[in-house]
């Protein structure tokens, strides 16, 4: 187990071999162990709030975890014995997670404990040494539930515009609730960023604008059915028109104080925001990094008008909490330098040996004004995606994660896959998104220019073509023998360990190389550059997200999100992480599927 430097690497293991999709199993390398830190339903703050899935209630669910972790972190205190975890709850899966309801009453009240299975969770760990798991503590001072119903205030340029007012809210400042929390990040100063996906799918409207049109809302019925039981939900109805304007943006939340309202952040745009990764720059300023993921849409990136105030004090805290208010907000353009008829061909490298080229950053919003003709700032925040398209961003294969390499500056951006490009009308392979039908994704590499991260050029290039290099002859390890890594598709969430490796979590692999979701972990510098090797593989239908790599304390930590998410309620397809008899509730375990964060450590 090598500790080091430049190409040593933080954590030794044995790759595990990849595991045949529909395995009911959490694999971890020989030598390792795993075990839940916290499932769905579990208590937040009162023992008394057991889980019992058939009897759940919404007020019991806003006390306990919710459903569908996501972003993952695991902040831990200098004294290593004391650790805030913070997660989004993305979605739910309303089949496998109810008996069929007896009563109208009942079918309600079932969607209503889906609002509260929603949004994020706060909760306090411990253990007594350094090294052991960790175990979460029911009551702990921070413990805390976001829900989509949990008040938060609008801020930055677009806060309290037109386009943000409804028939509850006349100052178009204060929201209630985030929903489709996808990934996310940690802050330099110690909050959460929150990315809300795809909320067109919670929302009935008009659909006719537009805008409407641009962000998928649609007359037809939600997939969740919350207008059945709250009418802001419903933006057909007078008054709550500009109710879907008020989600897909980023959230930040403050761990440590557990009294203090989200702030959605209207200065870095409105989109389907998988999530927001921040670097400090050389200047101080900061940099946040986030993907919109859809087909063909856009990367972008926030630059702070202020700076960065370094130290623990409550006053550098409070100034740091507002870089994310004013700034200048930009999308990404990218340039190929091959041939384009080398890219769209055969599938071999370009002459040049690469993809790659040069990219530049385009302006939408310059320090709170707007940088395109015919959109005021509050069109081009709320309606970034227009503005988007207005300016010519380059369209790219669904960015997931974005995240900077917190050692080198160079920004990582998973392109998880794109199976319409080049299908139809669609625009085909370009050097940037080189696949047509690209099933299996990608991962790009970018340098800012001068290594600034407020630079507005940058070079990039492509790190990994991902698949099965057994069965698709067209992958890419950055140069490493294919014949040498395991098999890895769709790219979602990505993070670094304490050597600068990257470690990347896959959503989506059992559909297309047919094998289980899982996280692995590729070197970026020196000869095992682009040398994939699989970490571990999480059960049946479920897609691995967090993670969080402690290698320095031996531990990796996934949020297992979505397990079973094919079945039903008399026949689940999954029974993690409990695995008793199906169907049989004791001692706290259930027999059928529980979205849970789960640690690895050594045996
Ligand atoms: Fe919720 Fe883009 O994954
Ligand atoms: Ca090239
Ligand atoms: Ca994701
Ligand atoms: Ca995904």
């Amino acid at each position: 187990q090598a500790v080091g430097k430049g190409g040593g690497r933080a954590f030794g293991f044995q790759p595990i071999a990849p595991v045949p999709a529909d395995v009911d199993e959490v694999t971890v390398p020989a030598g390792f162990r795993w075990h839940p830190v916290i499932r769905w339903g579990d208590p937040l703050f009162d023992p008394a709030d057991v889980f019992d899935p058939e009897r759940q209630t919404a007020e019991k669910q806003a006390r306990q975890f919710g459903y569908n972790n996501d972003y993952l972190d695991i902040i831990v205190e200098p004294n290593g014995k004391r650790a805030v975890l913070v997660a989004n709850q993305e979605y739910t899966n309303f089949g496998i997670m109810f008996p069929p309801a007896r009563s109208e009453e009942e079918r309600l009240e079932q969607l209503r404990v889906t609002k509260a299975a929603h949004g994020m969770a706060v909760v306090e760990l411990e253990r007594r040494h350094r090294g052991e798991p960790w175990t979460y503590v029911v009551g702990g001072r921070r413990n805390r539930r976001i829900t989509a119903d949990t008040p938060m205030a609008l801020d930055g340029p677009a806060a309290g515009s037109d386009l943000l007012r409804t028939v509850e809210d006349p100052t178009g400042r204060w929201v209630r609730g985030t929903l489709g929390n996808c990934a996310g990040g940690t802050t330099p100063w110690g909050t959460v960023l929150s990315g809300e996906e795809n909320f067109n799918g919670y929302f009935r409207s008009a659909g006719t604008s537009a805008s409407e049109r641009r962000y998928g809302l649609s007359p037809s019925e939600s997939s969740y059915g919350w207008e059945a039981v709250d009418p802001r939900f419903d933006a057909r109805r007078p008054g709550y028109e500009n109710e879907p304007n008020r989600f897909g943006w980023i959230v930040e939340v403050d761990p440590d104080h557990p009294d203090e309202p989200p702030v959605k952040h209207t200065a870095l745009g409105r989109m389907k925001h998988e999530g927001a990764n921040v670097i400090v720059g050389r200047t101080g300023h900061v940099a946040a990094y986030m993907g919109d993921d859809e087909r063909f849409d856009y990367l972008y990136k926030f630059v702070s008008k202020d700076t960065f105030r370094s130290g623990k004090s409550a006053k550098a805290r409070a100034h740091n909490k507002t870089l994310l208010s004013a700034g200048s907000l930009y999308v990404a353009r990218f340039s190929g330098d091959s041939p384009i008829e080398e890219i769209t061909g055969t599938g071999a490298l370009p002459s040049d040996g690469k993809f790659d080229g040069t990219g530049e950053w385009v302006p939408l919003m310059i320090d709170g004004a707007s940088a395109v003709p015919g959109f005021t700032v509050e069109e081009v925040l709320v309606h970034t995606r227009l503005a988007a398209d207005a300016v010519g961003a380059t369209k790219m294969d669904r960015c997931e994660d974005v995240e900077p390499n917190p050692r080198t500056g160079r920004v990582y951006v998973a392109c998880t896959n794109n199976t319409a490009r080049g299908t139809g009308s669609n625009e085909g392979a370009t050097e940037a998104n080189p696949r047509n039908d690209n099933r299996d994704g990608h991962v790009i590499e970018i340098t800012e220019a001068g290594g600034d991260a407020r630079a507005t050029t940058f070079g990039w290039s492509i790190l990994l073509l991902c698949g099965d290099p057994a069965t698709n002859a067209y992958t890419y390890f950055a140069g490493f023998p294919a014949d040498r890594v395991s098999p890895i598709s769709c790219p979602d969430n990505v993070a670094f360990d304490s050597a600068g490796d990257l470690w990347i979590s896959t959503d989506g692999a059992p559909g297309t190389i047919g094998y289980n979701d899982g996280l692995f972990r590729v070197p970026l510098e020196g000869p095992e550059r682009g040398r994939v090797q699989q970490f571990l593989s999480v059960p049946r239908e479920a897609e691995t997200c967090g993670p969080v790599i402690h290698d320095t304390d031996g531990s990796v930590f996934v949020a297992v999100q979505h397990p079973g998410e094919d079945g039903s309620w008399d026949a689940q397809h999954s029974f993690f992480p409990d695995y008793v008899t199906p169907g049989s509730l004791a001692g706290g375990k259930w027999g059928g599927p529980r979205p849970a964060v789960i640690q690895v450590t050594r045996a």
